[in-house]
């Protein structure tokens, strides 16, 4: 116990360490090629291209190291991280994640699927409630890697839950939790899930 507890105390020594790395100002500096894609404050016009703005830092982090060795492959940023180095990577996700995320409003038609799939999962299929690692207000929680997923474009929030249960993303680590979790969705779950959690402030 007391190993189990001394051994925590260190990963929340490191955690806050690498919170406080981050330079906002210079990633300013590094992110005028991804605007065209992402948005200049982080706020994609594009559903297909994910909003970065408020996205927790060490979640940020971790995409960026992903897919620069290619565990989470983006063939839209091909090479575009390849000068990029750690430091860039903290400065960038400060930068990111001080911005205000956008709001966008949920398909009322799907509100009510939605939203008891995000708080309550499915019994009948054991689908984990997404409150649970996301937060009721789709905040996440940002210090545990947790990403953001209020306010989220639907569509993206609908591929990325596809690509987890096909398996063509990968890179949610040996403890596959998402997969796990996408397996067992069915599509209209997905839809509705997704477009509940787009409306989420
Ligand atoms: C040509 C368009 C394009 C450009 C330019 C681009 N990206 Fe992306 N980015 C994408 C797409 C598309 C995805 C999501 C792909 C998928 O998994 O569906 C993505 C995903 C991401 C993610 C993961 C977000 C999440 O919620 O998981 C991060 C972080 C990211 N990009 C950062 C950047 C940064 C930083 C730059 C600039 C150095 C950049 N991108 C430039 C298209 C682009
Ligand atoms: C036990 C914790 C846990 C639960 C429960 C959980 N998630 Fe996740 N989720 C994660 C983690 C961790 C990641 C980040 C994986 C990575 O590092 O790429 C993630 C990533 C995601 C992403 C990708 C976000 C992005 O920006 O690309 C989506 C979408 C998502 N989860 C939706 C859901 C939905 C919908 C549910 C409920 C049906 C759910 N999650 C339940 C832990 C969880």
């Amino acid at each position: 116990m007391k190993r189990l507890l001394s051994g925590l105390v260190f990963l929340f020594g490191l955690v806050s360490f690498a919170q406080a790395a981050g330079d906002a100002a210079a990633g300013a500096e590094k992110v005028a090629v991804c605007a065209g894609c992402h948005g200049a404050d982080g706020n994609s016009a594009v559903a297909n291209f994910p909003k970065l703005a408020g996205q927790g830092e060490k979640y940020l982090i971790k995409q960026l190291r992903d897919i620069k060795s290619g565990a989470r492959g983006v063939v839209e940023m091909t090479g575009l991280l390849d000068n990029l180095t750690e430091q860039d990577f903290e400065n960038i996700a400060a930068f990111y994640a001080g911005k205000a995320t956008s709001g966008a409003a949920a398909d009322p038609e799907l509100v009510k699927k939605g939203q008891a799939i995000y708080r309550a999962g499915n019994m009948a299929t054991s689908v984990a409630a997404c409150t649970a690692c996301h937060a009721p207000t789709g905040a996440g929680i940002a210090l545990a890697g947790f990403p953001k997923l209020a306010g989220q474009h639907a569509a993206y929030i609908e591929a990325q839950l596809a690509k987890f249960r096909s398996g063509e993303r990968t890179n949610d680590g040996d403890a596959r939790i998402m997969r796990d979790i996408a397996a067992k969705l069915t599509d209209a779950e997905i839809k509705a899930v997704a477009s509940y959690i787009s409306g989420l402030r």
